[in-house]
């Protein structure tokens, strides 16, 4: 792989919305050779193609709520069989619920210990993100446009597409999603917390230097503390728990 030799990384950025999960799991498998699989974004795009799942998905996720574990079970463990993440996968937004963490635990089998890391971030940094976040309609690519700053109306830099709300981005949304994050999603620290290969990282630094202590964490739990994304980092922990 791009950096760890033959060890697979299985990953899991898991945070509260805005956290940066989708920014980092994005940049994470890029340097690293290895797929970002965001189950937001697999939804979105049901939802954006029309189809029966994503109708039956839409209203649910513009609200916030969580969508059933089986059927988000069901489409992860499809997507993991796919070649390109046999060597290892950053999972962004999944697991979300204790019974998905258990899932994912059994669709692994002898693919090597999954390693979770938190990104925590206060809840009022964590609102300010979510509702002044725009998506390029034409590329997806996600930018920030601070109110006021008059950068809302601006198209993307990339491609000049139309920039865009998601529809689940509105302050009054966000904070139901912050509360089915506590309820649903905080749990599955504990299920995970007890295990070598978890890691927390702060999320309210800037970009770049969440990005080098996520590489760090990696590293770390791999066994080579010096891990820096250009590097080996190093070789597989004997377990999982
Ligand atoms: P999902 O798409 O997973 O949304 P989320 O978890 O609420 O997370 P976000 O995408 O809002 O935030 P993020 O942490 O990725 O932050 P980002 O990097 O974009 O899920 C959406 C919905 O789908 C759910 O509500 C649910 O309905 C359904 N769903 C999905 N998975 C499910 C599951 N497993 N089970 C059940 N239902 C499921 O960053 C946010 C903003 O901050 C961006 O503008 C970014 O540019 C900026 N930013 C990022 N990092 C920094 C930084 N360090 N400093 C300053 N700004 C930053």
């Amino acid at each position: 792989m791009g950096g760890a030799g033959n060890v697979a990384l299985n990953l899991v950025f898991m945070g509260p919305p805005g956290a940066g999960k989708g920014t980092q799991a994005e940049r994470f498998a890029r340097e690293h050779g290895i797929p970002k699989i965001s189950t937001g974004d697999i939804l979105r795009d049901e939802v954006a193609a029309g189809t029966a799942l994503g109708q039956q998905v839409k209203a649910l996720m513009a609200r916030g709520e969580l969508v059933g574990d089986d059927l988000i079970i069901a489409i992860v463990k499809e997507r993991l069989k796919q070649p390109d993440a046999a060597r290892g996968f950053v999972l962004d937004g999944f697991p979300r619920t204790v019974p998905q963490a258990a899932a994912l635990d059994g669709m692994l089998g002898d693919r090597g210990p999954i390693i979770v890391v938190e990104i925590s971030v206060p809840d009022e940094e964590l609102v300010r993100r979510v509702v002044s976040r725009r998506i390029c309609s034409k590329c997806g690519k996600t930018v920030s446009a601070f109110p006021g700053d008059g950068s809302a109306t601006l198209r993307c830099s990339h491609c000049g597409g139309e920039l865009v709300s998601r529809s689940d981005d509105s302050e009054r949304v966000v904070r139901d999603r912050l509360k089915v994050y506590w309820r649903e999603t905080q749990p599955m620290i504990a299920f995970y917390q007890s295990r070598p290969t978890y890691r927390a990282v702060d999320g309210a630094q800037p970009p770049d230097r969440v990005r080098d202590d996520l590489v760090k964490a990696v590293a770390a739990v791999l066994g080579n503390p010096v891990g820096d994304g250009k590097h080996a980092l190093g070789s597989r922990p004997e377990k999982n728990a």
